[in-house]
């Protein structure tokens, strides 16, 4: 009858909480959530992209082979454990592998041209948890398959940036980089090993190990004493071969073209193993410490690392919390009309005296039928209280039901905002509060379709 209050809860048995790292995502956020999903798929399908929806679970070897067996992802934070029948098996802790997996065994390749697909949906990996970082945290994310063309990338950005825009982020930068490709990049590990064996005794135990497994990863280092040291190491860039420095010089030749600002930043690597050439990220400024909002990059080799045919592809995955918090931070204030906005009653049926309950319930199931969000009271309620409920509910009307309104066959609606009521006989009702909508601009649940009539 009533809700369960904390007051109530048993005191000899414990209470089963949620897992370290995931949140539930309440009515009061996720409204927000909706809104950047809205946004995301109609920018997305601006630009011709497609939803594809893989599987959370995959085997462990996929994520091995292309983000990298010696990356952190691999090495410490992902969830893997073996199946019944022993299969190792993963959660996802990112979806780009899925992609090109589910890119190759369906043959999406004989579709022909370019296939650009996006996604949404949990990722997981075991990191310790903060603002902006979670175990189970939300990617939005888009891979193009199928051209190593620089157009792509420079298009894929852009994409980005009005996203971000019709969200109103402010204060975003865009960080980018080349991490060149199977040629140029082992020509300049072997001068990154070279002069990391001089300094590697200075640098923190993970990066002495990774000096020797993967010098790469001694670029991003977050240890503020290697910071010195790793400033000194030869930038990347200067290592690019000539078809990787092409590809760069016309990426950056793009985004000035196309008016968007960039930072060449030598040292995004990112942590994942499969980038070659384009790499880049996006930081908010309304984030703290962990500030990238996205990342990015070209991997024109990843297909092949899982066995499939060369398929060049570059694509990126948006951090959603990240994003949810950034913008609820950019619409401070803002908040609480926008969720009214976003999610309102249209109309709270109050019913006083059990001849009027039938009608009442007969009400709330046409003014449904005809999209409109309707609450009712469900146990006889005094009309003081009721118009309580109806006005924490955000109705916009109340309907009121009395044995008088039954007599009359004319219901009394009242307008929660400007207090003014009027007689409308049930029949016009649903028309009626439709045309009081649409006249305030305010939404509906559904339009009506001929089929929904009779
Ligand atoms: P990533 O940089 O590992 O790239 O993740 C992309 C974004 O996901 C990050 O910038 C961050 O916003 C968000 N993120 C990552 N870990 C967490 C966490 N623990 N909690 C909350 N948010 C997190 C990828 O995942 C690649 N698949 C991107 C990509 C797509 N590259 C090419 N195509």
């Amino acid at each position: 009858m009533h809700g369960v209050g904390l007051k109530k809860m048993s005191k000899e048995i414990q209470f089963i909480r949620s897992v370290k790292g995931t949140r539930d995502l309440l009515p009061s956020e996720t409204w927000l959530w909706q809104r950047v999903e809205d946004e995301a798929r109609a920018v997305l399908s601006a630009y011709n992209f497609r939803e594809i929806r893989t599987p959370i679970l995959e085997q462990t070897a996929l994520f091995a082979r292309s983000v990298g067996e010696e990356t952190d992802i691999v090495t410490k934070e992902m969830y893997t454990f073996a199946d019944r029948d022993h299969e190792s098996l993963t959660l996802r802790p990112e979806a780009t592998a899925s992609v090109v997996r589910a890119y190759i065994e369906h043959s999406l390749y004989n579709e022909g041209g370019i296939q650009k697909l996006y996604y949404i949906g949990p990722m997981f990996r075991r990191e310790r948890p903060q603002k902006g970082r979670y175990r189970q945290f939300y990617q939005i994310g888009a891979e193009v398959l199928g051209s190593d063309h620089p157009t792509i990338d420079a298009e894929v950005i852009e994409m980005l940036m009005l996203f971000l825009a019709r969200l109103e982020l402010k204060n975003t930068a865009l960080l980018l980089n080349s991490v060149g490709c199977s040629i140029c990049r082992p020509e300049y590990l072997k001068v990154l090993r070279h002069a990391l064996d001089g300094v590697k005794s200075n640098l923190c135990a993970d990066c002495q190990r990774r000096a020797e497994t993967n010098p790469l990863r001694v670029l991003d280092c977050k240890v503020e004493a290697d910071q010195p040291i790793i400033a000194e190491l030869s930038s990347i860039l200067d290592h690019l071969g000539p078809e990787c420095r092409q590809h760069f010089d016309r990426v950056t030749a793009e985004l000035t073209e196309r008016g968007i600002d960039y930072t060449i930043t030598p040292r995004l690597v990112r942590g994942l193993d499969y980038y070659t050439k384009t790499t880049f990220e996006i930081t908010s400024g309304a984030l703290g410490a962990q500030n990238a909002l996205l990342g990015g990059g070209r991997y024109d080799g990843l297909a092949e690392m899982i066995g499939g045919p060369p398929t060049p592809g570059i694509g990126f995955s948006i951090g959603e919390d990240r994003l949810v918090l950034a913008v609820g931070e950019a619409a401070q204030g803002k908040a609480d009309a926008a969720q009214w906005a976003a999610s309102p009653v249209t109309a709270y049926i109050i019913w006083m005296g059990d001849r009027t309950l039938a009608p009442a319930r007969q009400l709330a199931r046409e003014l449904r039928r005809q999209g409109l969000r309707v609450e009712i009271g469900y146990e006889p309620t005094k009309l003081k209280k009721s118009m309580g409920v109806a006005s924490r509910t955000g109705a916009r009307f109340t309907v009121i039901i009395g044995e008088g309104e039954l007599e009359s066959g004319r219901y009394q609606v009242k307008d929660m905002t400007s207090g003014e009521q009027q007689e409308v006989e049930p029949a016009g009702l649903a028309g009626y509060l439709r045309s009081r909508l649409t006249a305030a601009n305010q939404p509906v649940a559904f339009a009506i379709k001929g089929s929904d009539h009779g």
